[in-house]
C-alpha cells in the first residue's frame, strides 16, 4: 500500500540571522560559510518562541491545504531532537494547541536529520496496522537547533538553523511508497545536549559526518529504487537533507546525474535537521514544482548515525 501526501506546511521562527550577521560575533565570514556550505542565512528561535507553535503553525497550513481540519487527524507523530520539553513530547505539544481528538495518539521519534523520515515511515506503519479512529496522519520534523549551539564553536554554529515542516498523510494505492531505514551506532561523530551528559552542545567531526554522507546517501538511492524496481531516470527530483551544498555536489557527480535533479535550499534555512526535508517539499509545492504522477526521492542522513531514503509519488 503507497502513501499520499495530502498537504503539507511549513513555518520559521520571525528571527532571520545573516552569515554577515553572524560574523560580527563569531570569527567566520559569509564568504567561507557559503562557498564551504552554500549556507547564506537561518532562522533562530527569539525569546518565547518555541518548537510546538512552530509545528502547530506548519501543521495548520498542511491541514487547510489537505482541505481537512483538526478533527480528521487520527495519529500526530513528530521528529525533533530539540523539543521544549523533555516530556511531553512535541506530538502532545502539537495535539493540544491544534486542539487534535483524543483518539488519536501522538508521540515523538528521535533520529536526528533522518527523523522526519522515519516519523513518516513510522506513521505508514501505524496507518496500516493499528486501529485509528481516521486514516489521516499528521507527521511533523520541527528543531530549534540554536538551543543547543556553542556560539563559541565556529565549526557548527553557522551550519544550523531552527524550524518546522509538516504533511499530512493517507495510505493509498494509486501512490506507490519505498521506505528503507538504517543506523549505525557511532555516538561520537556527532552528538548534543542530554540530560546524561552535562554538556548541552552540538559536537561534529564535520569530515567524518561529510565522508559519510556522501557514501550513504547514493547507497540509500539506490536501495530504495531497488525496492521500487525503479531507476534514477525514472525520478523526477531528489530531496536531501539540506546540511551542505557540497555534499549534494558530491552525490550529484558520484551518480553523474543532472544537477538540477537535486533540490537546494539551505541557503534560505542552513541546516535545520528533521524540518529539513518537510520544508523543502513545503517550497516544491507552493511553487507548483511538484505535480500529480511526480517521484520524489527523499534522502536523510544525520546523528546516530542514521540514515533513511523514501519514494514518494506526489
Ligand atoms: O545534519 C548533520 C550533518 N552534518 C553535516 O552534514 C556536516 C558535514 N560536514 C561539512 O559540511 C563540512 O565538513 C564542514 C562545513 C562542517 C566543514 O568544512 P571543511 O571543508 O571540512 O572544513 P574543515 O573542518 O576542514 O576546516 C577547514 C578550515 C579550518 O581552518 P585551518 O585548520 O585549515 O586553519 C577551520 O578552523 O576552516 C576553518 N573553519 C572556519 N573558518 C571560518 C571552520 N569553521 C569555520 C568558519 N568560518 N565557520
Amino acid at each position: 500500500m503507497g502513501l499520499q501526501i495530502l498537504g503539507t506546511g511549513r513555518a520559521v521562527p520571525s528571527r532571520c540571522v545573516t552569515n554577515d550577521d553572524l560574523a560580527k560575533t563569531v570569527d567566520t565570514s559569509d564568504e567561507w560559510i557559503a562557498t564551504r556550505t552554500g549556507i547564506r542565512q537561518r532562522y533562530f528561535c527569539a525569546e518565547g518562541e518555541t518548537v510546538a507553535a512552530l509545528s502547530a503553525e506548519a501543521a495548520r497550513l498542511a491541514l487547510a491545504r489537505a482541505g481537512l481540519s483538526a478533527a480528521d487527524v487520527g495519529l500526530c507523530v513528530a521528529a525533533t531532537f530539540t523539543a521544549d520539553h523533555a516530556t511531553p513530547s512535541l506530538a502532545c505539544e502539537a495535539h493540544a494547541l491544534l486542539g487534535l481528538p483524543e483518539s488519536a495518539p501522538a508521540f515523538d521519534v528521535n533520529a536526528a536529520c533522518t527523523g522526519f523520515l522515519t516519523a513518516l515511515e513510522t506513521a505508514r506503519c501505524f496507518l496500516a496496522a493499528s486501529h485509528l479512529a481516521s486514516p489521516v496522519a499528521l507527521v511533523i520534523g520541527a528543531e530549534a537547533v540554536s538551543r543547543v549551539l556553542d556560539f563559541a564553536d565556529r565549526s557548527t554554529c553557522v551550519l544550523f538553523g531552527d524550524g518546522a515542516g509538516a504533511a499530512v498523510v493517507r495510505l493509498s494505492d494509486a501512490h506507490p511508497y519505498a521506505c528503507r531505514l538504517g543506523a549505525r551506532g557511532d555516538v561520537k561523530l556527532l552528538h548534543a545536549g542530554g540530560a546524561g551528559s552535562g554538556d548541552r552542545f552540538l559536537h561534529m567531526d564535520g569530515r567524518e559526518v561529510f565522508r559519510f554522507a556522501t557514501d550513504i546517501i547514493p547507497r540509500t538511492i539506490h536501495a530504495v529504487l531497488g525496492d521500487a524496481g525503479l531507476s534514477l531516470d525514472d525520478v523526477d527530483l531528489v530531496v536531501c537533507h539540506q546540511a551542505n551544498g557540497r555534499i549534494i555536489d558530491h552525490v550529484v557527480k558520484k551518480l553523474g546525474v543532472p544537477a538540477g535533479k537535486f533540490y537546494k535550499n539551505m541557503q534560505r534555512y542552513a541546516n535545520t535537521s528533521a524540518a529539513s526535508i518537510p520544508l523543502a517539499l513545503d517550497e516544491l509545492f507552493e511553487t507548483g514544482t511538484l505535480r500529480p504522477g511526480m517521484r520524489v526521492v527523499c534522502v536523510g542522513f544525520g546523528a546516530g548515525l542514521t540514515w533513511g531514503g523514501a519514494l514518494v509519488t506526489i
